[in-house]
This record gives C-alpha cells, structure tokens and sequence, in this order.
C-alpha cells in the first residue's frame, strides 16, 4: 500500500485517495456499478472482479490497497477467498471488508476467523461503508509508518554495533602493536640499567641498538596512525602543485636502490620521457610510492626484478573521468590469495601468505588508498595467472588546455 505523500497526512477523500486501490468483489454487476460510483467519486482507483478465483489472480497482479468482498460468491466463496489471501505473506497486510447479507454469531466467527479485518450487513450503509474503507487504510499506512521506523532502527542499531566492533577491533589491534616496541624499549633499558657495570661495552651498545630500533618502529607506527586519523577525519592538509610525477617516481626509485641492491632486486623502469602533470601533493604521493616500493622489494625473491612503469590511460569510471596516469609496481612472486586481494586495502590487514617479520602493522595501503582518493585517483592490485602481481596508481593528469 502507498502510503500518504507527507509522514504526517492521513488518507483523506479526494485529496491523496487517487494512490489507494480498491478491489470490489461481487457477482452482481449493479452492485458493483454502485460501489464504483461511489468510490471513483471519492477519488479512488476501482479494480473489480465477479468471483474469488478471479480476485485471487488480480491481487496478484495489482495488489489492491484493500479488499471489498462479497460473501455469497458461487466460484470461491468470498469467506474461502480471505482466508486463502491471508495465509499468503505476500498478500495479507491488504485489509479485506467482507459483505453479507445476514449477521449471525457464526457468520461473525468464521469471518474473523478467515482473517477479515471488518464486515458489512446488506444493504450497506454508504456512510458506514466510507468511513470503515478511510479506517482500514489509514490503521494499514500507520502499521507500514510504524514497521518502516521498526526497520530503520533496526538497520541504525546494526550500524551503531558493526561501527563499535570496528572501533574496538582497531584499538585491540594499536594497543597490541604499541605495546611490542615499548617493550623492547623498557625491557633493554631496564637490561642495561641492572648491568651497567658488570657487562662490557659491546653489550651496552647492542641494548642501545635494540632501544633504538624499537624507538624507531614505535615512531613509525605512531607516524601512520596519525597520518590515518588526520586521512579518515578529513583533516590531513595536503600541498598540492602541478608537478611532473614521473620525477617524483624517479626520486623515490633512486631512494631503493640501495635496499634494492641489498636484496639483489633489480628494477625494470619504464617511465615516459614527456612530463606527467600532475596536481599533488609530493610527500604524500611519495610516502605511497614508498610503501608500494617497500612492500614490492620486502615480499619478492631475491635476485627478482621488478617492474615500474607509468602510461597514460582513458578512463571514464565514475572516479576517474578523464585522461589520467597510471603508475604500476609489478613483480612475480608469492602472490596474495585471490580472496585475500580485496582486504589487503584495509587496516592491520596483512596477507596468509607474505607476513614481516616486524615492525610492519599492514596500515601502509590504507593510508596509500586514502590518499590517492584525496588525489581523486585511484588505487588497485591484480594478479595475473603467471602469479605476476601489480599494484597500481591512477592519478588525473592536468588536462593541457590548448587540447
Ligand atoms: N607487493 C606485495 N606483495 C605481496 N604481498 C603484499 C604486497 N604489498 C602488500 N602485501 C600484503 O598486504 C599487506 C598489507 O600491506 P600494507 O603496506 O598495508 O602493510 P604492511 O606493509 O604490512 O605494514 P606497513 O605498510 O604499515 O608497514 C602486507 O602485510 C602483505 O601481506
Ligand atoms: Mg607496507
């Protein structure tokens, strides 16, 4: 049933009835001229049907907003044709008034019984007929009204519920990576203050090394989490200049060399010669290069190389509408498990398969997607059936206005 146009308008004659249906079920066509007459008058939409086979088939098809049925129907008495309605899900909030010729107690329970929501003695009443019509839609909108709130709170209260798991699950998962690394500083420290004058330098210095590599992965950590607050309250400040990126990817591929050459990874670079304008924000979208480059060279074999290259691509996707640029860090090696692929983008997500050995949250491509969506761009990763995995950066190029 439609209900009234505004929450708090009621069905009123003339003015919102023209949204109600009603199905008239009678064998008698002068009653049903009548009642059509009346009802057209009122404003309503009439459907009408002879028997309760037929009524059956056209609630079905139009599902009325209420049922004014006959009793005395030979086909399928109207008493049979309620109760079949009623025990159907889909058809049973539809009010149904039944019409009798005469009140007896047990006409007045088998009707009740058969689910009908009111009754009416021939010869009706119009008045009493209009008014009982205006009550069964206005109680059946108000139970819809009541039912639509029941539902919102329901779906507001879920919502509330998964917000707080997701809240409690992140501060589980920051309390337990800040309290590694602050363990390591305290336990070093506390080493060296119970051993300063027994144990030899060597050793003070390697509890100094071990406090300060713990400082650093505190710092580190504390650094994302920071960078993720400010990136998910909208609260991050970006500097954005229209820049050529590619120098941008060459800066940070010169950064890697060394880790590179430590691991005997090579690099295979495949970047344009002419300028990739760009407006962003060179930190940023560095600290994105870094992570993809950090976590290409920390997960691939060594002796592996690795793929960066950079091509202008035509995308009209709903993010990206015009001619963009697209960055790709790709080498073959372990992979992600394909149903892994799509997390791998959310917090303290890290993969089955390739795991650090420390100081690593798995916040890294969070930060790097909120990011490149702040740069209206986009990020992605694909593996291909050769176990070749490429992540990749879309960014909207300056478009040169002269094209
Ligand atoms: N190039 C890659 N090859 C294989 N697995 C990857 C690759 N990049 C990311 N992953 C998987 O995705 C996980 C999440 O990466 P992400 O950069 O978000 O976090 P992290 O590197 O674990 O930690 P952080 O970046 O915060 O130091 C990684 O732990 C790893 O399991
Ligand atoms: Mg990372």
């Amino acid at each position: 049933m439609k209900p009234p146009a505004t929450q708090s308008e009621k069905i009123v004659p003339g003015k919102n009835t023209g949204e109600q249906s009603i199905l008239i079920v009678d064998e008698s066509p002068v009653v049903r001229h009548l009642l059509r007459d009346r009802l057209q008058q009122q404003g309503y939409i009439v459907l009408e049907s002879l028997n309760g086979g037929e009524a059956i088939e056209l609630v079905k098809k139009s599902k009325p907003s209420l049922i004014l049925m006959d009793t005395g129907l030979h086909a399928m008495d109207g008493l049979s044709t309620c109760a079949y309605l009623k025990k159907q899900k889909k058809f049973q909030h539809i009010p149904i008034l039944l019409i009798t010729l005469q009140e007896d107690e047990a006409f007045v329970d088998k009707a009740f019984e058969a689910g009908a929501d009111d009754y009416l003695i021939k010869p009706i009443q119009w008045s009493c007929l209009r008014q009982r019509i205006l009550y069964q839609l206005n109680q059946q909108y108000l139970k819809k009204k009541l039912e639509d709130q029941a539902r919102a709170l329901r779906l507001a209260k879920a919502e509330a519920e998964s917000a707080n798991l997701a809240e409690s699950e992140f501060l589980a998962n920051m309390s337990h990576e800040l309290r590694t690394p602050m363990h390591g500083i305290l336990s070093y420290a506390q080493f060296g203050l119970k051993r300063i004058d027994k144990v030899p330098r060597e050793k003070l210095k390697e509890y100094f090394q071990e406090i300060n590599d713990s400082g650093d992965k505190l710092l580190k950590l504390l650094n994302e989490i920071i960078d993720l607050a400010k990136l998910e309250t909208g609260k991050m400040s970006y500097d954005f200049h229209e820049e050529n990126i590619v120098e941008e990817v060459d800066s940070v591929l010169y950064e890697f060399a060394g880790l590179a050459k430590d691991k005997h990874v090579s690099f295979s670079i495949n970047l344009p010669e002419i300028p990739a304008v760009v407006n962003f924000d060179r930190l940023r979208i560095g600290q994105v290069l870094r992570n993809l480059l950090a976590n290409a060279i920390g997960f691939t074999e060594s002796d592996s190389t690795i793929g960066v290259s950079a091509e202008n691509e035509i995308s009209d996707s709903e993010r990206l509408s015009h001619k963009n640029i697209k960055i790709s860090i790709s080498y073959k090696g372990n992979g992600i498990p394909e149903e892994e692929l799509v997390s791998v983008f959310d917090k303290f997500v890290q993969s089955s398969v390739n795991q650090w050995h420390s100081g690593h949250t798995g916040l890294g491509l969070a930060i790097c997607r909120q990011i490149i969506e702040d740069h209206h761009g986009k990020i992605t990763v694909q593996q291909n059936s050769d176990g070749v995995l490429t992540f990749s950066v879309s960014l909207p190029l300056v478009q040169d206005p002269a094209i």
